[in-house]
């Protein structure tokens, strides 16, 4: 049987969604599918990176991720989107990329996928939310079957986003709790997928 083709793609200034983005790798590998990892470009001025030495450290630390393509997306069974939150909402390096994709959209490829999403902010009612429901109202657009965790782990009365992995990045780096929503979450949405049928197992 096919393994179910899953995308992780993500944008992250500082490492904080990046790391979410390899846990949720991590869940979606343990449960048998094929992962893509894949960072969006960034878009942001040169003056405004360097003026941050930890997103230009992140940049290079990352240089050998490949960046998203809109085949990562017809290849894909389900996609899990990851942005940390910008005055509520995901960021703009990652609605670059879901700009581009109206030719797929149109020719219906984006419909009838997975879909869900992880975030990160600095402060705990920082805008997770809205930044996850924010992708959702894409994902409605696209014909997408949105998977939210919800509270079907254990983990999720810790983590404590329904709508997806979430990180308070000011508390620091994503820790044992945060790491263990974001496999889950990756973990069900190959669970979903394959009882929709991806993977040939209709
Ligand atoms: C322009 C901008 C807007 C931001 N808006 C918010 C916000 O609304 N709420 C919040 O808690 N943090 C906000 N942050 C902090 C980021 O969400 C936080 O640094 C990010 O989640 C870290 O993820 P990363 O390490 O993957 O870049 C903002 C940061 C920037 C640069």
């Amino acid at each position: 049987m096919e393994p179910v083709h899953v995308a992780i793609i993500y944008y992250s200034s500082t490492g904080t969604i990046h790391t979410l983005a390899r846990a949720a790798a991590e869940g979606a590998e343990e449960a048998g599918a094929t992962v893509r990892l894949r960072k969006v470009c960034e878009t942001a001025p040169v003056t405004a990176i360097s003026a941050r030495p930890e997103w230009e450290q992140h940049l290079t630390d990352t240089a050998d991720v490949a960046e998203a393509s809109h085949d990562d997306l017809e290849w894909a069974d389900a996609v899990l989107f990851g942005t940390p939150t910008r005055f509520g909402n995901p960021a703009s390096q990652l609605r670059v990329f879901i700009d581009t994709t109206g030719p797929l959209w149109f020719r219906g490829k984006l419909a009838d996928k997975v879909y869900s999403a992880f975030t990160s902010s600095n402060t705990a009612h920082g805008g997770q939310e809205s930044t996850l429901l924010a992708l959702a109202n894409t994902f409605c657009h696209w014909g997408g079957i949105i998977v939210p965790p919800g509270y079907t782990d254990p983990v999720q009365f810790q983590a404590g986003n329904p709508y997806g992995a979430s990180h308070v990045a000011g508390d620091g780096p994503p820790g044992d709790v945060s790491l263990r929503a974001a496999r889950h979450q990756a973990r069900r949405v190959v669970g979903i997928a394959t009882r929709l049928g991806a993977g040939g197992a209709a």
